[in-house]
């Protein structure tokens, strides 16, 4: 050492420097190039020590972008270096121990819903690249969903309402362990001076959350609050948890978002994160701002001076009624055209639907998915039941040939079809108000425990009642009506558990506003003709395919595609034509049926369902002919033999999921299939 600084001494001081740097500096580098710092803080992320991939991008002002509002999007962001958790080896005094806090925004492309929501993670591995969006949030993928060997901690913040993981709502946090189905959840609320508040994720606030892990304890808590209130005392979530049986030694935190058909901007503005003690506070003011839907206008600063109290007074109490005046009219807001007043009589008051569903209230939500979310309500003025149907949309052109025809299919008069009795609008909203139909959709009798199941007389009468819905659109009414999504969902059981068709040419809204330079299928996978995804036009041979599919899911009580089913099950249509080709078609009948059925009918259901499936549109059967059939017509063996057969299915040998129809003006499910 002594000969060491000898020599430095006698070198010049530019070169004497360099040494001290190499001397002293590589050590330390080295030591963080392979293992974390116990803590770090991001006050916005600009020059961060982050791993970012898929849509994830550091904006020029610190803004961490995990999604934009594309669909089927998935993004993360890592810290780069691995943390040492010692699971196996001696317990160091806090060896799991952790806490963290951030900030988030969700800004939803829709104002009322958003898809799929954002997670803090803690994962073995920094490679996503076999993850799916949407309800999988970018972190797993449906074979690996659940394993243990997953090694991964998630606390979701989920905004949309995955039935597969059993989602409790569309706006809740949720821990999970080595799948996307929860361990525990909660609808997100806050508590401000003691009182408890609601929280909207997707209300596109700036939303504070706090995560620690206390390993003495093995206690996980998670405590969030819009960023303007302080840290709530009482945790929302706090579950006892032994993470030692999920970590690893080696971990990597960070953040993943993903989106699906229904899509949001998913934010980070900052992060602080540590292993020893209390993760360190975040400078709120220092963090970046981010994008909103709607800029508010600023108001301009007012100069006080004494002598104009008073008058500010004046404007100040003037401005408050005029805002309480516009937001009482904006409640009740509604868009009325000059063209809209030949449809008078079919056009509902916002005010009458508003009382009527309770404001709209999420008691009476009887479904989403699909247009749109339906509410019950009862009509004040004359105490009947109505379901309403809610559609966002963006700017849709046009809507006057829309409405025109919602009025005219308001004429429409079947008792197999579920009556439209008119319509409302509002910005970027439509209402659609329908009779209440007590029974809900037949697929929930088909395809869920939750109601009782059905006989085959009653099958066997619904699917008699749809085809003559179908054969009244088709052929005879004043013009021809294409229906364009028939399935079991669309199918309405009133009172009586008849069958009655809903929804009919609902699809024509999103065709009208889709860009003319791409063609949107519009339908569901297993039910789109294959001539749909050509030509995208819809015709009534296009229904019949998707009639043939409704009635081999009501004789098999599945789905057309089962992408969990065994590979020869997989696709209905393939199941049953192979089977009748064994001579076996009525092992395909639904089990519940216990073999109590008329198997005459049954392979008659059965057989017709194939005929309507067949790839060449113009050999299947009309809808007068299907009503023939059914009503004891022979049915044509030969046809069968000679048939080909035809489904949709996208993503063949593609690795990921698939989307085969969105839509870009509305709030339209997309449906994803997986590849064969
Ligand atoms: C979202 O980001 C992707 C690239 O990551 C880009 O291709 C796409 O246009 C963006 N979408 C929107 C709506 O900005
Ligand atoms: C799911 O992910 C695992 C590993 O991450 C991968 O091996 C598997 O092929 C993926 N499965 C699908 C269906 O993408």
């Amino acid at each position: 050492m002594r000969n060491l600084f000898l020599l430095l001494f006698s070198m010049n001081i530019t070169l004497r420097s360099l040494l001290f740097l190499i001397l002293f500096s590589l050590p330390t580098n080295l030591l963080a190039l392979t293992q974390a710092e116990d803590q770090f803080v991001y006050n916005g992320f600009n020059g961060a020590n982050l791993r970012l991939d898929g849509s994830a991008k550091v904006h020029p002002n610190g803004l961490l972008q995990l999604t934009n509002t594309s669909d089927q999007q998935i993004g993360h962001a890592f810290y780069q270096l691995p943390l040492k958790f010692n699971t196996s080896s001696s317990r160091l005094v806090q060896s799991l121990s952790f806490s963290t806090t951030f900030v988030f925004a969700i800004v939803p492309q829709l104002p009322s819903l958003g898809g799929h929501g954002v997670a803090f993670t803690i994962s073995a591995s920094m490679d996503f690249s076999q993850a799916t969006p949407t309800q999988y949030l970018g972190l797993l993928n449906s074979s690996n969903n659940g394993l243990s060997s997953n090694h991964l901690l998630a606390v979701e913040f989920d905004t949309a309402k995955s039935p597969d993981f059993e989602d409790i709502d569309q706006n809740h946090v949720g821990i999970d362990v080595n799948s996307l189905k929860s361990i525990v959840s909660t609808p997100v609320t806050y508590t401000e001076e003691g009182t408890e508040k609601s929280l909207v994720l997707i209300s596109g606030k700036a939303i504070q959350v706090w995560i620690d892990y206390d390993d003495a304890e093995k206690l996980l808590s998670i405590t969030l609050a819009p960023i303007e209130t302080p840290k709530p005392i009482q945790p929302l979530l706090s579950t006892t948890i032994d993470l030692s049986l999920v970590l690893k030694d080696s971990m990597y935190v960070g953040f993943s978002a993903a989106t699906g058909s229904i899509t949001s901007n998913h934010y980070i503005l900052g992060w602080s994160f540590s292993r020893k003690g209390q993760a360190q506070e975040l400078e709120l003011s220092k963090l970046p701002s981010f994008p909103r839907r709607r800029e508010t206008m600023e108001k301009p600063g007012l100069k006080v001076t004494v002598s104009l109290i008073t008058v500010s007074m004046v404007l100040i109490i003037g401005a408050i009624t005029w805002t309480v005046y516009v937001i009482r009219r904006r409640k009740y807001e509604e868009l009325r055209e000059d063209w809209e007043q030949e449809y008078g009589p079919q056009r509902f008051s916002y005010k009458d639907l508003h009382k009527a569903t309770n404001g709209f209230k999420d008691t009476e939500l009887l479904g989403a998915g699909g247009f749109g979310k339906v509410y019950r309500g009862v009509l004040p003025s004359s105490s009947k039941e109505i379901a309403v149907k809610k559609i966002s949309h963006g700017s849709v052109q046009g809507m006057k040939e829309f409405v025109s025809e919602i009025a005219s299919m308001g004429r429409l008069r079947h008792r197999n079809l579920v009556q439209l009795l008119g319509y409302c609008r509002r910005r970027g909203e439509l209402l659609l108000v329908y009779d209440y139909m007590p029974n809900s959709s037949l697929d929930k009798f088909l395809f869920s425990n939750e109601k009782p199941n059905l006989n085959w007389a009653q099958r066997y009468r619904i699917i008699k009642g749809v085809a003559s819905a179908l054969l009244y659109l088709h052929k005879e009414w004043e013009q021809v009506v294409i229906h364009r999504d028939v399935k079991a969902s669309n199918v309405l059981l009133d009172a009586d558990l008849n069958g009655r068709l809903g929804d009919f040419g609902l699809a024509r809204l999103c065709d009208h506003g889709a860009n003319p330079e791409t063609t949107n299928v519009v339908g569901t996978v297993g039910y789109i003709a294959p001539e749909l995804t050509r030509t995208g036009q819809a015709t009534t041979f296009t229904d019949v395919f998707a009639f043939g599919a409704f009635m081999l899911e009501v004789a098999c009580g599945r789905r057309p595609v089962e992408p969990q089913g065994l590979p020869q099950e997989r696709f209905l249509v393939d199941w049953v034509l192979e089977s009748w080709k064994q001579g076996a078609i009525l092992e395909t009948s639904d089990p519940r049926f216990e073999g109590d059925y008329v198997v005459e009918e049954m392979e008659l259901i059965l057989k017709l369902g194939l005929l309507c499936s067949q790839s060449n549109p113009v050999a299947r059967p009309s809808m007068r002919q299907v009503t023939q059939y059914l009503n004891g017509d022979v049915l044509p063996e030969i046809l069968l033999e000679s048939a080909e057969f035809g489904m949709v299915i996208l993503g063949h040998g593609a690795p990921a999921d698939f989307v085969l129809s969105t839509c870009s003006v509305s709030s339209i499910e997309s449906i994803l299939i997986r590849g064969r």
